[in-house]
C-alpha cells in the first residue's frame, strides 16, 4: 500500500504472457457510443493516452474478456476486467461491446447473446461510455453528463489512485478488491481485500472469507498494523469515513500523474504495491504484504506473539502465559496458543480473597507490538480514563491508548499479535501480581500496581457513592441543558458511567484574570436550531454570551485545560472573538464568548437573501479583517497559534459586520498541536483543508493560508467550495476559479449579488490572491504577512500554479453553462442586478 521502497526490492516478472488481439486502430477514441461499438481488434484509448480498453485473453487461456490496461506500458497488467465470470469463447470473432437500446453497456457474442451488462435502470437511453485517464470507465448521460455507472465501483484485483475501496454499513454495499482465480483466469479468487465495519475500520484480507491478514485499525494517517509504511504524503493513503452515513472508504492519490503506481492482490494472496520503472521497463514492487509467516492472521494462536527473528521459533507466549499444549508447541503447531499461568485475583472466588495477604493484579507494558484483533473502542476516554476503565473491569484483559485513535480495550482472547522491530504500539496486559515479577526484579517496569484488596474494596465503595451522588447531580442539571449546537465536531460524546477525575481541581481553582464561571451561573439556554451558530446564554448580570461546549474526547485534564484557556484569553485583537470565561463541570467544558448579533459569515454568504447585505466594501473589509486576525495569531501574538479550522462558520460578524475569528486556539486546547508537527487526527473541515493536512496531517501556518484562500474565494463568489457539481464529479470552486482565471475571465466568479457595488480591480486582485493561497505546495503559498500586504497595496502578484484538484479541464462552453447554473442557483440576486 505504500510507495516507500524497502531494502529488499523485488522485481516482478509476469509469468502471464498476455496475448493481445488488438491491432493499432487509426482513429483512437475514448468514447463508446450507440452508433460506435467496439469489436475485436478495436480499442478505446483515454484522452491522455494513459489507458486502453479492449478484448484480451489472459495467460495461456484462449477465452475472451473485456479489460483495461496501461496503454504505453510494455509489460502489460490488466487492471480491470468487465466479464470476469463470463468469458466469451475464443472462437467467437464477431463479439462486440455496445451500448444497448436501454442505454446499458452490453457485451455480445456473435449470436447477440449478452455475456455481460452494466444492468442498471437508466432514466434515458442517451448514454455514452468514456474511458478516463485515471483508468475509470464510466457510463454517463450524454446530455447531463451525470455518471450512472463506473468501473471504479466494481474493483477487480487492482487498486488504482482515486479508486475507493470500502463499504457502506447501512446499505451493505461493498467495494472490495478480489484476486483472480489464477493468472489465466480472472474470475473472483479466494482472496478479498477490504475494510471492516468497526470504528476505526481495519484493513483486512480474507482467504475464502476467513481472516488471512490484518492491516490493523486506521489512526488518521495509516493502518497501525503495517510497520514502516510511511505516513501521510509518503503512503498517499486517505481514509474517508462518515459515521452518520455508515461509510468508510480508502483511497490514495499520487501527487505526480506521470508516476504509475497501483496495488495488486495476486491470486496467491500477496498484496503488492507496484511502480512502473520506465528506464528499466520493469514493474518494481515497493511494498508487499503476506510474505513473512508472521503476517498470517493469528498464526501463533490466542495470547501468542509472533516475532520474525532469524533462527529462533517465531511464536512465543505473551508474558505470564504458557503454551496450552507444550507438545503441540514444541512440534511447531502453534494454533492452540497460550493460556494464563497464574489466575487473576479478580477472577478468583471471593472466599479466597478473605486471606488479606493477596496482592492485586497489575498491568505489564509490552512495546512495539501489532495490537491484537477484536478490540473495543472507547472513543470518549482519555488516557487515564482508559486505564481506569480497564482496571475496574475484570473482563478487560488489556488496553492500549494509541495516538490518533484513543482508547482500545480487549475483553476476549488476544489474537494476531506481532512483535515489530520498528514502529508498533504499547499494549498494557493484565497479569496476576506474582507474574509481574516485582519481588524478584525491581528494575523491571511496572505500570500500575494497586493497593491491597481491602484498600480496593474501600475505594470501590467510595467511588460508588461518589458516582451515585454525581449521577444525581447530573440528572438535575440535564433538565436545564436541553441541547447544543455550533459546529459539527463539537459533538457531545459522554459516557455517564465515567466518573470524573478533575472536578476537584476545578472547584479549588485559584483566582486568575479570566473568570472561571460557576456552571450554574451560566444559565445556558441552548438553542437547537441549526441556523443558530451557537447556543446562546446569559451571564448572571444579564450580559449576553455565546457558549461553546468542548467535545469530551479532548484528552486533557482540568489543570492543562485551564492553563490553555488562560493563555488563549491573552490573545486579544479586534478580529478575534473575545473569550469571557469558561466553566468546567465534570466532563462538561464550556467556553463563554462575547455574543455576536450577526452570527457567522456563512449565514449571510450562502443565503440567497441575506447575501444582498454584503456589498463589496463589506466583503473586502471582512477579507482584510480575517487576514489581519490570522496574521496576529501566526506572528504577532505571544503564542503563535495555528487555527487549523478556518471556515465561514467560524467567522463571526459584529453589529458593523466586522469579522471576528472564533475557535482560534481551540486546537491548542485539544492538545493536538505541535508546531509544524504531524498531528494524527485530522480535525479540520473538508473543503478548507490543505492537501498536506488532509492527506498527511502535516500542518503549518501555510495550512491556515490555504483555508484563508478558500474562504476568500467563497466570499468573492458567494459559493461554497464544495457545493459545485458539474458534469464530472470532482470539480470544486478552486478548480473553477483557476480555470476562469487562466482564461482571464475571473470576473465571472464574482457573486452577482455585489456586482453593482464592486471594484473590478479589487475583486480580480482578491481572486488572484485567493488562488495564490490555495496552491498545492505549501512552499508556493504566501505567508499571511505577504497576504496582508498584497491586499492593501498595488504590488505585482506572482502567477498562481494550477491546483491538481482540477483534474477535469472545462471547455469554454462548460464554463458558460456552469456560470449559468450558478446564476440560476442564486436566482434572487440575478433579478436584482438586471438594472445594472
Ligand atoms: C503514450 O504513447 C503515445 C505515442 O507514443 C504518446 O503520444 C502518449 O503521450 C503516451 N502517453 C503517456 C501517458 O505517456
Ligand atoms: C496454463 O498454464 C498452466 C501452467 O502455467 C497450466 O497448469 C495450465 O494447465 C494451463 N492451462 C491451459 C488451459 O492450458
Ligand atoms: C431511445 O428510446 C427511444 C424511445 O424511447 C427510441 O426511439 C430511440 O431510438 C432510443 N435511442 C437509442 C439510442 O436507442
Ligand atoms: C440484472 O439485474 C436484475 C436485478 O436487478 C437481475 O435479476 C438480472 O439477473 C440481472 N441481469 C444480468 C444480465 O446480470
Ligand atoms: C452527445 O452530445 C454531443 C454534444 O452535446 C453530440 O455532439 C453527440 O453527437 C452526442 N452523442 C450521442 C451519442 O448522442
Ligand atoms: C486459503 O484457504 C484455503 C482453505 O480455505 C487453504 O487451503 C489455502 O491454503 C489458504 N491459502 C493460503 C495462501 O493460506
Ligand atoms: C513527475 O515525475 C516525473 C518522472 O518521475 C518527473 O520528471 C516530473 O518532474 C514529476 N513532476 C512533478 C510535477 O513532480
Ligand atoms: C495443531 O493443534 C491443534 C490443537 O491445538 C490440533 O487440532 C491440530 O490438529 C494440530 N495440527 C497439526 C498439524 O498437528
Ligand atoms: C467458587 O466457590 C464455590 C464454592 O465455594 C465453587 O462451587 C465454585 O466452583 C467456585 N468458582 C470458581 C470459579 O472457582
Ligand atoms: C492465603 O495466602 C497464602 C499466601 O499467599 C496462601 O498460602 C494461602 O493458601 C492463602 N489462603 C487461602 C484461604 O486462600
Ligand atoms: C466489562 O467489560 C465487558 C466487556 O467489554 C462489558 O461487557 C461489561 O459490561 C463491562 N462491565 C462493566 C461493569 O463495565
Amino acid at each position: 500500500m505504500g510507495t516507500r521502497s524497502r531494502s529488499a526490492c523485488a522485481f516482478l516478472s509476469f509469468p502471464l504472457l498476455l496475448y493481445f488481439l488488438t491491432i493499432p486502430s487509426e482513429c483512437a477514441t475514448d468514447t463508446l457510443t450507440h452508433s460506435q461499438p467496439i469489436a475485436i481488434g478495436q480499442t478505446l484509448i483515454s484522452a491522455g493516452e494513459v489507458f486502453e480498453l479492449g478484448f484480451f485473453s489472459p495467460g495461456n487461456s484462449s477465452k475472451l474478456y473485456i479489460g483495461l490496461w496501461y496503454k504505453n506500458i510494455t509489460v502489460r497488467k490488466i487492471v480491470w476486467v468487465a466479464n470476469r465470470e463470463n468469458p466469451l469463447p475464443a472462437t467467437d470473432s464477431a463479439s462486440s461491446l455496445i451500448i444497448g437500446s436501454d442505454g446499458n453497456l452490453r457485451l455480445l457474442d456473435g449470436m447477440r447473446n449478452t455475456f455481460w451488462s452494466t444492468n442498471i435502470s437508466l432514466a434515458s437511453n442517451n448514454t455514452v461510455a468514456v474511458l478516463l485517464d485515471k483508468g475509470d470507465f464510466v457510463l454517463k448521460d450524454n446530455v447531463s453528463g451525470f455518471i450512472t455507472w463506473e468501473s471504479f465501483d466494481y474493483p477487480c484485483d487492482t487498486f488504482l489512485a482515486d479508486m475507493m475501496i470500502g463499504l457502506n454499513t447501512k446499505t451493505g454495499e461493498k467495494h472490495f478488491l478480489s484476486s483472480w482465480e489464477t493468472d489465466s483466469d480472472p474470475s473472483p479468487g479466494k482472496f478479498v481485500l477490504g475494510l471492516t465495519p468497526e470504528t476505526p475500520p481495519q484493513l483486512f484480507l480474507w482467504n475464502s472469507s476467513k481472516p488471512y491478514w490484518r492491516g490493523g485499525p486506521w489512526n488518521g494517517w495509516t493502518f497501525i498494523g503495517i510497520p514502516n509504511i510511511g505516513q501521510g504524503y509518503v503512503n498517499g493513503l486517505i481514509l474517508i469515513s462518515d459515521n452518520e452515513q455508515g461509510t468508510a472508504y480508502l483511497t490514495f492519490s499520487t501527487y505526480n500523474i506521470s508516476y504509475v503506481i497501483m496495488n495488486v492482490l495476486a491470486p496467491t494472496g500477496t498484496l503488492k504495491t507496484m511502480n512502473w520503472d520506465e528506464e528499466k521497463s520493469v514493474w518494481f514492487v515497493s511494498w508487499v504484504a503476506v510474505v513473512n509467516p508472521c503476517d498470517i492472521y493469528g498464526v501463533c494462536g490466542p495470547f501468542g506473539v509472533c516475532s520474525n527473528r532469524n533462527g529462533s521459533p517465531i511464536c512465543e507466549c505473551l508474558k505470564g502465559f504458557v503454551p496450552k499444549s507444550t507438545e503441540d508447541w514444541s512440534k511447531g503447531n502453534w494454533t492452540g496458543g497460550c493460556v494464563r499461568r497464574t489466575e487473576l485475583l479478580c477472577q478468583k472466588n471471593i472466599s479466597s480473597l478473605a486471606n488479606g495477604t493477596a496482592q492485586n493484579d497489575g498491568f505489564w507494558k509490552l512495546s512495539g507490538l501489532k495490537l491484537p484483533d477484536h478490540f473495543e473502542y472507547l472513543f470518549n476516554q482519555d488516557y487515564s480514563g482508559c486505564q481506569q476503565w480497564c482496571v475496574s473491569n475484570c473482563s478487560c484483559v488489556a488496553y492500549a491508548y494509541v495516538t490518533g485513535i484513543a482508547c482500545m480495550v480487549w475483553a476476549e482472547d488476544l489474537v494476531d499479535v506481532q512483535q515489530f522491530s520498528i514502529d508498533g504500539n504499547d499494549l498494557f496486559l493484565r497479569l496476576a501480581y506474582s507474574e509481574l515479577g516485582i519481588d524478584h526484579k525491581k528494575s523491571e517496569k511496572i505500570t500500575i500496581i494497586f493497593t491491597t484488596i481491602s484498600g480496593v474494596i474501600l475505594l470501590a465503595a467510595f467511588m460508588f457513592g461518589l458516582h451515585r451522588w454525581r449521577a444525581n447531580q447530573r440528572v438535575k442539571r440535564r433538565k436545564r441543558i436541553k441541547g447544543f449546537g455550533w459546529g459539527d465536531r463539537l459533538d457531545m460524546l459522554r459516557d455517564p458511567s465515567q466518573d470524573n477525575v478533575w472536578v476537584d481541581h476545578a472547584t479549588h481553582s485559584e483566582s486568575s484574570e479570566l473568570p472561571m464561571l460557576d456552571f450554574d451561573k451560566v444559565t445556558c439556554i441552548y438553542v437547537v436550531t441549526k441556523k443558530v451558530c451557537g447556543p446562546q446564554g446569559k451571564l448572571e448580570g444579564g450580559q449576553e454570551a455565546a457558549v461553546k461546549r468542548l467535545s469530551i474526547h479532548s484528552g486533557q485534564g482540568a489543570e492543562e485545560f485551564k492553563n490553555e484557556i488562560k493563555l488563549i484569553s491573552k490573545l486579544q485583537h479586534r478580529n478575534l472573538v473575545r473569550l469571557l470565561g469558561y466553566c468546567i463541570d465534570g466532563e462538561e467544558k464550556l467556553l463563554v464568548y462575547e455574543y455576536m448579533t450577526n452570527r457567522s459569515l456563512d449565514t449571510f454568504l450562502f443565503d440567497a437573501k441575506k447575501r444582498m447585505q454584503l456589498d463589496w466594501a463589506k466583503r473586502f473589509n471582512i477579507i482584510q479583517g480575517i487576514a489581519r486576525g490570522i496574521l496576529y495569531l501566526h506572528r504577532d501574538s505571544c503564542l503563535r497559534v495555528i487555527h487549523r479550522d478556518l471556515k465561514a462558520s467560524n467567522i463571526l460578524l459584529d453589529d458593523d459586520m466586522n469579522p471576528k475569528i472564533s475557535d482560534f486556539g481551540l486546537a491548542r486546547t485539544f492538545q493536538l498541536t505541535q508546531e509544524l508537527a504531524n498531528t494524527h487526527r485530522v480535525m479540520g473541515t473538508f473543503g478548507y483543508m490543505s492537501p498536506e493536512y488532509a492527506m498527511g496531517g502535516l500542518f503549518s501556518e501555510k495550512s491556515d493560508v490555504f483555508s484563508f484562500g478558500v474562504l476568500l474565494l467563497e466570499i468573492v463568489s458567494g459559493t461554497r467550495n464544495t457545493s459545485l457539481h458539474y458534469n464530472e464529479k470532482y470539480l470544486n470552486l478552486l478548480g473553477y476559479a483557476w480555470q476562469l482565471c487562466n482564461k482571464n475571465r475571473e470576473l465571472e466568479l464574482m457573486d452577482e449579488a455585489m456586482a453593482y457595488s464592486c471594484s473590478r480591480s479589487e475583486v480580480m486582485r482578491c481572486i488572484h490572491i485567493g488562488l495564490l493561497c490555495v496552491q498545492d505546495h505549501a512552499a508556493d503559498r504566501p505567508t499571511m504577512s505577504a497576504v496582508v500586504l498584497m491586499l492593501s497595496s498595488e504590488m505585482d502578484l506572482p502567477q498562481p500554479k494550477q491546483p491538481t484538484f482540477t483534474i477535469q479541464s472545462l471547455s469554454d462552453a462548460d464554463l458558460l453553462s456552469l456560470h449559468n447554473k450558478l446564476c440560476s442557483m442564486n436566482a434572487v440576486s440575478v433579478s436584482i442586478i438586471e438594472g445594472r
